[in-house]
């Protein structure tokens, strides 16, 4: 079995973003010059995927404005020959990769859009990438890494990180076994538990490469945390009848679904980027220098 194809769900509302959310989606706000959804898109690319699905909501056309052909900037950059601009702007879907969109007509949660995809996926494994969950590793990306075990073992894993304890409630949380480096077999995953409850701190990521086995379960999932079909109750249910591995990666992740992570990685990308970052890096000694001789 080959991971062709990547689902990205993008229907949420992002009401942790508003005003900046009302008519943009949340995937669409840059860190630095890049739509976090592009991230996302490229990191699915660099680990061999050729079809992207997205599973969409009637305000977010800008989605797939970003991701068709805009013949009229094309042309307008041919007639002045700026051929580095030219190159960004067809990088954005290189040939050779498709993308479809699905509409998630209301929101039941992230396992109702995963069950949406089912029409296209079919009976093949798929990858699934949050773009909220920005992964910093470019030597090999986390998608890539997750592939790799997934072309070794041929189940189901799931990419996962420690946490501060405290933090369980925002975050799948798993229970493993047989753990090796970097990689465990998940006997047993819950959807936000409080601490109390917790089974450990390691959490689910927006990583997952998942065998089509899990859309039955999706299937027979009713509403569970928050009110909505959790991806997490039917992963509980898939270990029970395939093995599914926790995968801790290597890179470091953003959670750019609060504001804190966005601005984390905004600040950290920046220092990245190579037209930039020299430039921003001076500017920041300056400004927090400034800033402590303020507080002496
Ligand atoms: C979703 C999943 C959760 C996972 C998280 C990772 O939650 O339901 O299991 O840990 O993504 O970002 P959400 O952040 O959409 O509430």
């Amino acid at each position: 079995m080959k991971v062709n194809k990547a689902v990205f769900p993008v229907a949420g509302m992002g009401t942790r973003f508003l005003p900046a959310t009302k008519a943009n989606p949340k995937e669409m706000l840059p860190i630095v010059d890049k739509p976090l959804i592009q991230y996302a898109v490229e990191e699915a690319i660099a680990a061999g995927i050729n079809e992207l699905i997205f599973v969409t909501s009637s305000s977010k056309r800008a989605i797939e404005d970003h991701f068709d052909k805009n013949y009229e900037m094309e042309t307008e950059l041919e007639k002045r020959g700026d051929r580095e601009l030219l190159g960004i702007l067809r990088g954005i879907l290189p040939e050779g990769v498709s993308s479809v969109y699905v509409r998630q007509p209301e929101a039941l949660g992230l396992g109702h859009a995963v069950l949406c995809a089912k029409p296209v996926v079919g009976n093949e494994p798929f990858a699934v990438i949050l773009a909220d969950d920005l992964i910093n590793e470019a030597n090999n990306p986390c998608m890539n890494q997750m592939m790799e075990v997934f072309n070794d073992r041929q189940v189901s894993v799931i990419g996962v990180e420690r946490i501060d304890p405290s933090m369980t409630h925002k975050y799948g949380i798993v229970k493993t076994a047989e753990s090796a480096e970097r990689l465990s077999k998940i006997i047993g995953i819950i959807e936000k538990p409080h601490p109390e409850v917790a089974p450990s701190n390691l959490a689910v990521v927006g990583r997952y490469l998942l065998t089509p086995d899990i859309f039955s379960f999706l299937e027979k999932t009713g509403r569970g945390a928050g009110g909505e079909i959790q991806l997490t109750d039917a992963i509980a249910m898939l270990l029970k009848e395939q093995d599914v591995l926790a995968y801790e990666f290597k890179g470091k992740r953003y959670d750019c679904g609060s504001k804190l992570g966005y601005l984390q990685a905004t600040v950290e990308y920046a220092l990245e980027h190579k037209e930039l970052g020299e430039e921003f890096q001076e500017y920041l000694k300056t400004f927090i220098c400034k800033a402590w001789l303020d507080t002496k």
